[in-house]
Protein backbone atom coordinates (compact mmCIF):
# COMPACT_ATOMS: atom_id res chain seq x y z
CA UNK A 1 0.00 0.00 0.00
CA UNK A 2 1.60 3.71 -0.71
CA UNK A 3 1.17 6.30 1.50
CA UNK A 4 3.63 8.69 0.10
CA UNK A 5 4.55 10.13 -3.14
CA UNK A 6 8.07 11.01 -2.34
CA UNK A 7 9.63 14.57 -3.72
CA UNK A 8 12.70 14.48 -4.86
CA UNK A 9 14.87 15.67 -1.53
CA UNK A 10 18.70 16.30 -0.91
CA UNK A 11 19.96 15.27 2.26
CA UNK A 12 23.63 15.20 3.59
CA UNK A 13 25.91 15.36 6.87
CA UNK A 14 29.48 16.19 7.63
CA UNK A 15 30.71 14.99 10.83
CA UNK A 16 32.36 18.07 12.98
CA UNK A 17 35.50 16.10 13.89
CA UNK A 18 38.53 18.56 13.49
CA UNK A 19 40.18 19.89 10.06
CA UNK A 20 37.95 19.79 6.70
CA UNK A 21 40.29 18.17 3.99
CA UNK A 22 40.56 18.36 0.39
CA UNK A 23 38.53 15.02 0.30
CA UNK A 24 35.87 17.09 2.03
CA UNK A 25 35.81 19.57 -0.28
CA UNK A 26 35.54 17.51 -3.70
CA UNK A 27 33.94 14.57 -2.72
CA UNK A 28 30.67 16.52 -0.78
CA UNK A 29 30.89 20.14 -0.08
CA UNK A 30 31.35 20.98 -3.64
CA UNK A 31 28.76 19.03 -4.89
CA UNK A 32 25.98 20.00 -2.10
CA UNK A 33 26.60 23.56 -3.63
CA UNK A 34 25.41 22.18 -6.88
CA UNK A 35 22.03 20.40 -5.74
CA UNK A 36 20.69 23.37 -3.42
CA UNK A 37 17.27 23.32 -5.10
CA UNK A 38 14.74 26.15 -4.45
CA UNK A 39 11.65 24.27 -4.81
CA UNK A 40 12.76 21.71 -2.05
CA UNK A 41 15.29 23.05 0.04
CA UNK A 42 18.41 20.70 0.57
CA UNK A 43 19.32 19.53 4.05
CA UNK A 44 22.98 20.10 5.33
CA UNK A 45 23.53 18.53 8.41
CA UNK A 46 26.45 19.04 11.13
CA UNK A 47 26.13 15.39 12.60
CA UNK A 48 27.34 16.50 16.18
CA UNK A 49 25.39 13.21 17.71
CA UNK A 50 27.97 11.37 14.97
CA UNK A 51 30.93 12.98 16.44
CA UNK A 52 30.73 11.46 19.84
CA UNK A 53 30.64 8.38 18.69
CA UNK A 54 34.43 8.50 19.53
CA UNK A 55 35.97 11.14 22.42
CA UNK A 56 34.97 14.55 21.61
CA UNK A 57 36.32 17.31 23.48
CA UNK A 58 33.52 19.52 24.08
CA UNK A 59 34.73 22.97 23.69
CA UNK A 60 36.78 21.32 20.44
CA UNK A 61 32.95 20.11 19.66
CA UNK A 62 31.66 23.38 19.76
CA UNK A 63 34.04 24.84 18.02
CA UNK A 64 34.13 22.23 15.16
CA UNK A 65 30.45 22.69 14.54
CA UNK A 66 30.70 26.31 14.34
CA UNK A 67 33.84 25.72 11.90
CA UNK A 68 32.21 23.22 9.73
CA UNK A 69 28.89 25.65 9.66
CA UNK A 70 31.41 28.27 8.34
CA UNK A 71 32.53 26.12 5.61
CA UNK A 72 29.37 25.61 4.24
CA UNK A 73 28.74 28.64 4.13
CA UNK A 74 31.96 29.75 3.01
CA UNK A 75 31.76 26.92 0.36
CA UNK A 76 28.85 28.87 -0.95
CA UNK A 77 25.75 26.66 0.71
CA UNK A 78 22.88 29.71 1.10
CA UNK A 79 21.59 29.17 4.37
CA UNK A 80 18.14 31.11 3.19
CA UNK A 81 17.91 28.81 0.20
CA UNK A 82 19.24 25.13 2.09
CA UNK A 83 18.80 24.29 5.44
CA UNK A 84 21.72 24.08 7.52
CA UNK A 85 21.69 23.17 10.77
CA UNK A 86 23.45 20.57 13.57
CA UNK A 87 21.82 17.48 14.09
CA UNK A 88 21.35 17.29 17.99
CA UNK A 89 18.96 20.58 17.69
CA UNK A 90 16.44 18.45 15.85
CA UNK A 91 15.67 15.41 18.45
CA UNK A 92 13.60 13.71 15.55
CA UNK A 93 16.86 12.34 14.64
CA UNK A 94 17.53 10.51 17.53
CA UNK A 95 13.66 9.64 17.92
CA UNK A 96 13.90 8.08 14.54
CA UNK A 97 17.35 6.41 15.33
CA UNK A 98 16.26 4.18 18.04
CA UNK A 99 12.74 2.74 15.92
CA UNK A 100 15.54 2.23 13.12
CA UNK A 101 17.62 0.35 16.44
CA UNK A 102 15.17 -2.07 16.40
CA UNK A 103 14.50 -2.74 12.51
CA UNK A 104 18.29 -2.89 11.16
CA UNK A 105 19.62 -6.52 12.57
CA UNK A 106 22.67 -7.01 14.20
CA UNK A 107 24.13 -9.16 10.99
CA UNK A 108 23.80 -6.51 8.94
CA UNK A 109 25.88 -3.90 11.62
CA UNK A 110 28.69 -6.28 11.98
CA UNK A 111 29.19 -6.22 8.16
CA UNK A 112 29.40 -2.05 8.09
CA UNK A 113 33.53 -1.54 7.07
CA UNK A 114 33.77 2.12 8.95
CA UNK A 115 32.96 0.22 11.95
CA UNK A 116 35.64 -2.14 11.83
CA UNK A 117 37.85 0.47 10.56
CA UNK A 118 36.99 2.96 13.42
CA UNK A 119 36.75 0.52 15.99
CA UNK A 120 40.49 -0.93 15.12
CA UNK A 121 42.04 -3.78 17.34
CA UNK A 122 40.13 -2.56 20.47
CA UNK A 123 36.70 -3.32 19.60
CA UNK A 124 35.62 -4.56 22.91
CA UNK A 125 36.05 -0.68 23.97
CA UNK A 126 34.57 1.29 21.20
CA UNK A 127 31.22 3.24 21.71
CA UNK A 128 27.61 1.13 21.70
CA UNK A 129 26.95 4.63 19.34
CA UNK A 130 30.09 4.00 17.18
CA UNK A 131 28.31 0.09 16.64
CA UNK A 132 24.84 1.70 16.12
CA UNK A 133 26.38 4.74 14.06
CA UNK A 134 24.32 3.56 10.76
CA UNK A 135 21.05 3.37 12.72
CA UNK A 136 21.37 7.15 13.50
CA UNK A 137 22.73 8.06 9.53
CA UNK A 138 19.74 6.13 8.22
CA UNK A 139 17.48 8.04 10.27
CA UNK A 140 19.04 11.45 9.36
CA UNK A 141 17.86 10.76 5.73
CA UNK A 142 14.75 9.34 6.48
CA UNK A 143 13.40 11.51 8.96
CA UNK A 144 12.77 13.96 6.00
CA UNK A 145 11.76 11.47 3.01
CA UNK A 146 15.41 12.09 1.06
CA UNK A 147 15.90 10.43 -1.85
CA UNK A 148 19.36 12.11 -3.13
CA UNK A 149 22.50 11.74 -0.77
CA UNK A 150 25.76 13.63 -1.68
CA UNK A 151 28.61 11.46 -0.47
CA UNK A 152 31.97 10.24 -1.28
CA UNK A 153 32.32 6.52 -2.30
CA UNK A 154 33.43 5.74 1.78
CA UNK A 155 29.89 6.74 2.45
CA UNK A 156 28.39 4.05 -0.24
CA UNK A 157 27.78 1.17 2.08
CA UNK A 158 26.00 3.18 4.74
CA UNK A 159 23.38 4.35 2.47
CA UNK A 160 22.81 1.12 0.85
CA UNK A 161 21.94 0.13 4.70
CA UNK A 162 19.76 3.02 4.58
CA UNK A 163 17.79 1.67 2.33
CA UNK A 164 17.74 -1.80 3.81
CA UNK A 165 16.09 -0.54 7.15
CA UNK A 166 13.66 1.55 4.64
CA UNK A 167 12.36 -1.71 2.86
CA UNK A 168 12.48 -3.83 6.33
CA UNK A 169 10.19 -1.01 7.98
CA UNK A 170 7.74 -0.56 4.77
CA UNK A 171 7.88 -4.74 4.69
CA UNK A 172 7.21 -5.06 8.46
CA UNK A 173 4.21 -2.68 8.66
CA UNK A 174 3.00 -3.23 5.03
CA UNK A 175 3.08 0.59 4.10
CA UNK A 176 5.16 2.70 1.26
CA UNK A 177 6.16 5.07 4.10
CA UNK A 178 9.97 5.58 3.18
CA UNK A 179 11.70 6.46 0.33
CA UNK A 180 14.51 4.33 -1.31
CA UNK A 181 17.45 7.10 -1.06
CA UNK A 182 19.90 7.24 -3.18
CA UNK A 183 23.84 7.81 -2.91
CA UNK A 184 24.94 10.31 -5.36
CA UNK A 185 28.56 9.58 -5.70
CA UNK A 186 29.47 11.72 -9.31
CA UNK A 187 32.74 13.59 -10.15
CA UNK A 188 36.28 13.08 -10.58
CA UNK A 189 37.11 12.77 -6.93
CA UNK A 190 35.03 10.42 -5.13
CA UNK A 191 37.72 9.47 -3.45
CA UNK A 192 40.47 11.58 -3.07
CA UNK A 193 43.86 9.99 -1.87
CA UNK A 194 46.24 10.72 0.91
CA UNK A 195 49.34 12.91 -0.54
CA UNK A 196 51.42 10.10 0.77
CA UNK A 197 49.55 6.84 0.12
CA UNK A 198 47.52 6.24 -3.03
CA UNK A 199 45.89 3.25 -2.42
CA UNK A 200 44.59 5.39 1.01
CA UNK A 201 42.02 7.59 1.69
CA UNK A 202 42.77 11.09 2.36
CA UNK A 203 41.70 11.35 6.05
CA UNK A 204 41.57 14.05 9.13
CA UNK A 205 42.59 11.33 11.03
CA UNK A 206 45.78 10.48 9.41
CA UNK A 207 48.68 11.03 11.62
CA UNK A 208 50.38 12.76 9.10
CA UNK A 209 49.48 16.44 7.77
CA UNK A 210 51.81 15.75 4.79
CA UNK A 211 49.26 13.65 3.84
CA UNK A 212 46.66 15.72 3.23
CA UNK A 213 45.98 18.89 2.18
CA UNK A 214 43.20 21.03 5.06
CA UNK A 215 41.22 23.66 3.91
CA UNK A 216 42.46 26.09 6.05
CA UNK A 217 46.15 25.97 5.21
CA UNK A 218 47.65 28.54 3.85
CA UNK A 219 49.06 29.35 0.02
CA UNK A 220 52.53 28.19 1.30
CA UNK A 221 51.37 25.21 3.29
CA UNK A 222 49.24 24.05 0.14
CA UNK A 223 52.23 24.78 -2.39
CA UNK A 224 54.73 22.75 -0.15
CA UNK A 225 52.50 19.32 0.16
CA UNK A 226 51.89 19.50 -3.35
CA UNK A 227 55.42 19.34 -3.80
CA UNK A 228 56.49 16.75 -1.41
CA UNK A 229 53.15 14.59 -2.34
CA UNK A 230 54.55 10.81 -3.19
CA UNK A 231 55.07 10.36 -6.94
CA UNK A 232 57.10 8.12 -9.29
CA UNK A 233 59.94 9.29 -11.43
CA UNK A 234 57.70 8.97 -15.15
CA UNK A 235 56.43 11.68 -16.80
CA UNK A 236 53.04 11.80 -17.06
CA UNK A 237 51.16 9.75 -19.35
CA UNK A 238 48.70 10.60 -22.32
CA UNK A 239 45.83 8.03 -21.80
CA UNK A 240 44.00 7.12 -19.24
CA UNK A 241 45.13 3.80 -18.90
CA UNK A 242 48.85 5.10 -18.37
CA UNK A 243 47.54 5.43 -14.96
CA UNK A 244 47.08 2.16 -14.08
CA UNK A 245 48.84 1.03 -11.09
CA UNK A 246 50.35 3.97 -10.85
CA UNK A 247 47.74 5.37 -8.10
CA UNK A 248 49.49 8.63 -6.71
CA UNK A 249 50.00 10.04 -10.19
CA UNK A 250 45.95 9.22 -10.47
CA UNK A 251 45.26 11.00 -7.39
CA UNK A 252 46.57 14.00 -8.68
CA UNK A 253 45.22 14.35 -12.06
CA UNK A 254 41.58 13.24 -10.43
CA UNK A 255 42.08 16.22 -8.11
CA UNK A 256 43.35 18.42 -10.95
CA UNK A 257 40.19 17.29 -13.07
CA UNK A 258 37.67 18.12 -10.51
CA UNK A 259 39.24 21.21 -9.26
CA UNK A 260 39.45 22.16 -12.76
CA UNK A 261 35.85 21.06 -13.47
CA UNK A 262 37.12 19.08 -16.34
CA UNK A 263 37.96 15.15 -17.08
CA UNK A 264 40.71 13.25 -15.95
CA UNK A 265 41.29 12.72 -19.90
CA UNK A 266 41.20 16.25 -20.73
CA UNK A 267 44.42 17.23 -17.77
CA UNK A 268 46.63 13.94 -19.57
CA UNK A 269 45.47 15.71 -22.65
CA UNK A 270 47.06 19.15 -22.06
CA UNK A 271 49.87 17.53 -19.78
CA UNK A 272 50.81 14.04 -21.06
CA UNK A 273 54.76 14.06 -21.50
CA UNK A 274 55.25 16.69 -19.02
CA UNK A 275 57.52 15.80 -15.41
CA UNK A 276 55.46 16.33 -12.14
CA UNK A 277 58.23 19.16 -12.15
CA UNK A 278 56.11 21.05 -14.01
CA UNK A 279 52.87 19.59 -13.21
CA UNK A 280 52.80 19.82 -9.62
CA UNK A 281 53.39 23.61 -9.44
CA UNK A 282 50.12 23.78 -11.63
CA UNK A 283 48.13 21.73 -9.08
CA UNK A 284 49.20 23.55 -6.64
CA UNK A 285 48.26 27.06 -7.97
CA UNK A 286 44.84 25.64 -9.01
CA UNK A 287 44.42 24.49 -5.32
CA UNK A 288 45.52 27.64 -4.40
CA UNK A 289 43.16 29.35 -5.99
CA UNK A 290 40.20 27.60 -4.83
CA UNK A 291 40.61 27.13 -1.14
CA UNK A 292 42.76 30.45 -0.68
CA UNK A 293 39.03 32.60 -0.80
CA UNK A 294 37.00 29.81 1.32
CA UNK A 295 39.60 30.37 4.06
CA UNK A 296 39.40 33.08 3.98
CA UNK A 297 35.68 33.78 4.06
CA UNK A 298 35.87 31.25 6.71
CA UNK A 299 37.88 33.27 9.27
CA UNK A 300 35.59 36.38 8.51
CA UNK A 301 32.57 33.90 9.23
CA UNK A 302 34.19 32.77 12.41
CA UNK A 303 34.91 36.10 13.66
CA UNK A 304 30.95 36.38 14.53
CA UNK A 305 29.86 33.17 16.15
CA UNK A 306 26.91 34.47 17.09
CA UNK A 307 25.61 35.14 14.00
CA UNK A 308 26.68 31.38 13.17
CA UNK A 309 24.89 29.81 15.85
CA UNK A 310 21.35 32.31 14.16
CA UNK A 311 22.24 30.43 11.24
CA UNK A 312 22.27 27.11 12.90
CA UNK A 313 19.12 27.71 15.40
CA UNK A 314 17.13 29.40 12.08
CA UNK A 315 18.38 26.23 9.84
CA UNK A 316 16.94 23.89 12.50
CA UNK A 317 13.46 25.30 13.38
CA UNK A 318 13.14 24.43 9.49
CA UNK A 319 14.25 20.80 9.42
CA UNK A 320 11.98 20.71 13.04
CA UNK A 321 8.88 21.48 10.47
CA UNK A 322 9.56 18.73 7.78
CA UNK A 323 11.37 16.30 10.80
CA UNK A 324 8.49 16.20 13.08
CA UNK A 325 4.98 15.20 10.99
CA UNK A 326 7.23 12.36 10.18
CA UNK A 327 8.57 10.89 13.04
CA UNK A 328 4.97 11.34 14.36
CA UNK A 329 3.54 9.16 11.95
CA UNK A 330 6.29 6.63 12.55
CA UNK A 331 5.55 6.36 16.00
CA UNK A 332 1.94 6.09 15.21
CA UNK A 333 2.55 3.08 12.48
CA UNK A 334 5.11 1.39 15.21
CA UNK A 335 1.78 1.55 17.46
CA UNK A 336 3.32 4.47 20.38
CA UNK A 337 0.20 6.48 22.02
CA UNK A 338 1.14 10.40 20.93
CA UNK A 339 -0.54 12.84 23.09
CA UNK A 340 -3.15 15.11 21.01
CA UNK A 341 -2.02 18.08 19.23
CA UNK A 342 -4.29 20.82 19.85
P1 LIG B 1 33.67 12.80 7.06
O1 LIG B 1 34.75 13.81 7.07
O2 LIG B 1 34.20 11.40 7.17
O3 LIG B 1 32.53 13.11 7.98
O4 LIG B 1 33.07 12.85 5.59
C1 LIG B 1 32.20 13.87 5.15
C2 LIG B 1 31.95 13.73 3.67
O5 LIG B 1 33.17 13.92 2.94
C3 LIG B 1 31.40 12.36 3.25
O6 LIG B 1 30.47 12.55 2.19
C4 LIG B 1 32.63 11.65 2.74
O7 LIG B 1 32.32 10.66 1.80
C5 LIG B 1 33.41 12.80 2.10
N1 LIG B 1 34.85 12.51 2.12
C6 LIG B 1 35.65 12.40 3.22
N2 LIG B 1 36.91 12.11 2.86
C7 LIG B 1 36.91 12.00 1.49
C8 LIG B 1 37.92 11.71 0.51
N3 LIG B 1 39.18 11.47 0.86
N4 LIG B 1 37.55 11.70 -0.78
C9 LIG B 1 36.26 11.97 -1.15
N5 LIG B 1 35.27 12.24 -0.29
C10 LIG B 1 35.58 12.27 1.02
N1 LIG C 1 28.57 9.02 8.01
C1 LIG C 1 28.91 10.22 7.31
C2 LIG C 1 30.44 10.38 7.33
O1 LIG C 1 31.13 9.82 8.14
C3 LIG C 1 28.28 11.45 7.92
C4 LIG C 1 26.80 11.36 7.91
C5 LIG C 1 25.98 11.19 8.99
C6 LIG C 1 25.95 11.43 6.77
N2 LIG C 1 24.69 11.18 8.61
C7 LIG C 1 24.62 11.32 7.27
C8 LIG C 1 26.18 11.57 5.40
C9 LIG C 1 23.51 11.30 6.42
C10 LIG C 1 25.07 11.57 4.55
C11 LIG C 1 23.75 11.45 5.05
O2 LIG C 1 30.94 11.06 6.50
Amino acid sequence: MSEANFQPRVFSGIQPSGNLTLGNYLGALRRFVDMQNDENPALYCIVDLHAITVWQEPDALAMATRELTAAYVACGIDPERSILFNQSQVPAHSQLAWIFNCVARIGWINRMTQFKDKAGKNRENASLGLYAYPALMAADILVYHATHVPVGEDQKQHVELTRDIAAKFNHDFGLDFFPMPEPVIEGAATRVMSLRDGTKKMSKSDPSDMSRINMTDDADAIAQKIRKARTDPEALPSELKGLDDRPEARNLVNIYAALAGTQPQDVLTEYGGQQFSTFKPALADLAVEHLSPIAGRMSELMADPAEIDRILAQGADRAAEIAEPIIDRTYEITGMILKRKS
